[in-house]
């Protein structure tokens, strides 16, 4: 390693299989559905419900979730600006290559930063990358505080707590915005299925 540069003298290898054979073997279209939103805005959820019903009609696909990730690939990560540029960085490379596997990648990331998912946009080829904004006004977040961290944050025992005391950049044109303060998450889930449909990512 060379002062954070990334390594020297490496080579990128061509692979024998190409990309469009391993998605054609699986007779799929990948693609990474990003999901954005607030702590408590519905993400998890909505991927979870959203994952299923892809399983059961068949789809193969990968789940990446904020709170799993963070045990393990970025446990070394906190939540300083800095730490959530470098998780999001992280995750926009490993969704790359489960996307270049073939898979249908999700991902549930508070993903607070503009710049950082158009980076990650940036890194999928075009109409691959679908930002979504699971949209609920923090006062509905706060409500419902399934963590109880808005409790915590509020009372100052954690510190740089997204809508808090750290900001939150709402997507300027998200490809889709699902209003979770409002809709069902199977409504949800029914909207997502018929976006990508819609898209020509499902059958
Ligand atoms: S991100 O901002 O870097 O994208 P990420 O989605 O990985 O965040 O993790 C968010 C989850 O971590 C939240 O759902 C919550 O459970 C937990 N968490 C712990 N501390 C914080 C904090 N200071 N701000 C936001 N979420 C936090």
């Amino acid at each position: 390693m060379n002062s954070g540069e990334g390594a020297t003298n490496v080579v990128w290898h061509a692979h024998q299989v190409a990309r469009d054979e391993r998605a054609e073997q699986k007779g799929q279209k990948p693609c990474v559905i990003w999901l954005t939103g607030l702590s408590g805005s519905g993400k998890s959820t909505v991927a979870n419900a959203l994952e299923g019903e892809l399983f059961r009609a068949g789809y193969h696909s990968y789940l990446l979730d904020g709170d799993n990730v963070r045990f393990g690939l970025n446990k070394d990560l906190g939540f300083s600006d800095a730490d959530r540029v470098e998780n999001i960085r992280r995750i926009g490379e490993v969704a790359k290559l489960f996307a270049d596997a073939g898979l249908i990648v999700i991902t549930a990331f508070i993903s607070p930063f503009r710049a950082d998912r158009n980076m990650v946009r940036h890194l999928l080829p075009a109409g691959e990358f679908f930002e979504v904004h699971v949209h609920a006004p923090l006062d509905v977040c706060e409500g419902r505080d399934p963590k109880g961290l808005y409790k915590k944050a509020r009372a100052g025992e954690i510190k740089h707590f997204t809508g808090i005391d750290s900001p939150y950049e709402a997507p300027d044109s998200a490809d889709l915005t699902l209003n979770t303060g409002e809709l069902s998450v199977q409504d949800a889930v029914n909207q997502l299925l018929a976006f990508l449909k819609a898209r020509e990512r499902l059958a």
